[in-house]
Formats: structure tokens, C-alpha cells, sequence
């Protein structure tokens, strides 16, 4: 299956997909990298692996609406069977979800629903969760409220800070990211109302 992934930082996440994806038996390669900044260190590990990658930077649109278009163009031209959001920093539209409908997953570091946006480590953080983690899902139209397909549980210690915490967390979240997109690439993803399940 063709991976494209889409990420706004380090790229962590992306690292562990491009590690998975030179074992055959995986079944997924990620063809193609599309990031919203031009400076993402995932652009550097594209590269590094032989792997397309392109910049949709916002700056460079007229608007958002524009700037949403031309990612799911960049997204496109690829030919995905899966579109993975990983560390992807902005929200896409209903139009570019509906394009690539039930073929596009995300991660997030909390277990879903709860401390969905943004900063759901520091929101986890703040509120003083004993147990977080980190969840794959569907995207649907809204953010983080797509169906569930995996979460793992990650403990928060007394003394933890965010980047402590979403570091562990990041430890279990890789694992589970290349795990689900493996199972979601040779099996499928089966959606039924809020269910989602895998082959
Ligand atoms: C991940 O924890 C992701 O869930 C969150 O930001 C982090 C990105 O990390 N949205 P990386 O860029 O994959 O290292």
C-alpha cells in the first residue's frame, strides 16, 4: 500500500514509518512526505530515505482555502492508498477529509476523547491524569473525533513536564502508529457509525 504522510515537526513518527517500511512483509511504503513547513526536520529524513516530498507552506496561499486545495493536490499526485497525519499541526477541511474519505488516520498524544487539540499532553498535564497515551484514529470533519482504531495507555509520574511526559508518550505512540498503519494497509479500515476496526 502507498503511504503518504503529512507532518509539521521533528518527524519521529515519519522515522518509525520509514524503519517499517523496508521490511516487506510490512505491505505499506510511505511514497511521499507533504509538510506545511519549510523548515520540518521530516524533510530531511525524506531525503535521507529517497523519499518524494513536497511544501505546502501557508504562507505562500492567498488563503486558507486555497492553501487546503493545494495540500490535497500535493496529497493527490501520490496516489495514497493511505494518508497519515503525523505530528500534522493544521486542520483540514471537510473537503480535502471527504476526498480521501475512510483512507486517512491520525495520531494524538492523550487518549481520546479526552484532551483532544493541540496541546493534549499539557492538557493532560494540567489536569492531573494519573494514566495518559496516545490514540490512532479515522479523521473525520472534526479534530481528533474521528473513530478509534488503537490507543496505548502511557503512566504520568509526580514530576513529569510536558516534554517529559509526551516524550514516554511518544515512546508507545510510534510503536502503535506503525503497528496500526501496517494492520490498516494489508487489511483495510471498516468504519460502521462510531466502530472502527482493521481487516
Ligand atoms: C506527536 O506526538 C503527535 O501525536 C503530535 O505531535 C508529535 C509529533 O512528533 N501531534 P513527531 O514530529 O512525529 O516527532
Amino acid at each position: 500500500a502507498r503511504l503518504v504522510v503529512l507532518v509539521s515537526g521533528a518527524g519521529s513518527n515519519l522515522a518509525a514509518l520509514l524503519a517499517a517500511h523496508d521490511d516487506p512483509a510490512y505491505g505499506a511504503r510511505v511514497v511521499a512526505v507533504v509538510t506545511d513547513r519549510p523548515d520540518a526536520g521530516a524533510l530531511d529524513l525524506a531525503r535521507d530515505a529517497g523519499v518524494a516530498s513536497a511544501v505546502v507552506a501557508p504562507a505562500d496561499f492567498e488563503d486558507r482555502a486555497a492553501w487546503d486545495a493545494a495540500t490535497a493536490e500535493a496529497v493527490d499526485v501520490f496516489g495514497p492508498d493511505l494518508v497519515v497525519l503525523a505530528g500534522f499541526m493544521r486542520i483540514l477541511s471537510p473537503a480535502f477529509v471527504r476526498r480521501f474519505a475512510g483512507r486517512i488516520v491520525n495520531t494524538h498524544p492523550a487518549l481520546l476523547p479526552s484532551f483532544p487539540g493541540a496541546h493534549g499532553v499539557r492538557d493532560a498535564l494540567a489536569h492531573g491524569a494519573k494514566v495518559s497515551g496516545c490514540t490512532v484514529h479515522v479523521v473525520d470533519e472534526g479534530v481528533d473525533s474521528g473513530p478509534i482504531l488503537a490507543q496505548a495507555a502511557v503512566p504520568v509520574l509526580d514530576d513529569d513536564d510536558e516534554e517529559v511526559l509526551h516524550e514516554r508518550i511518544k515512546v508507545a505512540e510510534r510503536a502503535l502508529l506503525v503497528e496500526t498503519v501496517g494492520r490498516a494497509a494489508r487489511h483495510g479500515i471498516h468504519v460502521d457509525g462510531r466502530r472502527a476496526t482493521l481487516g
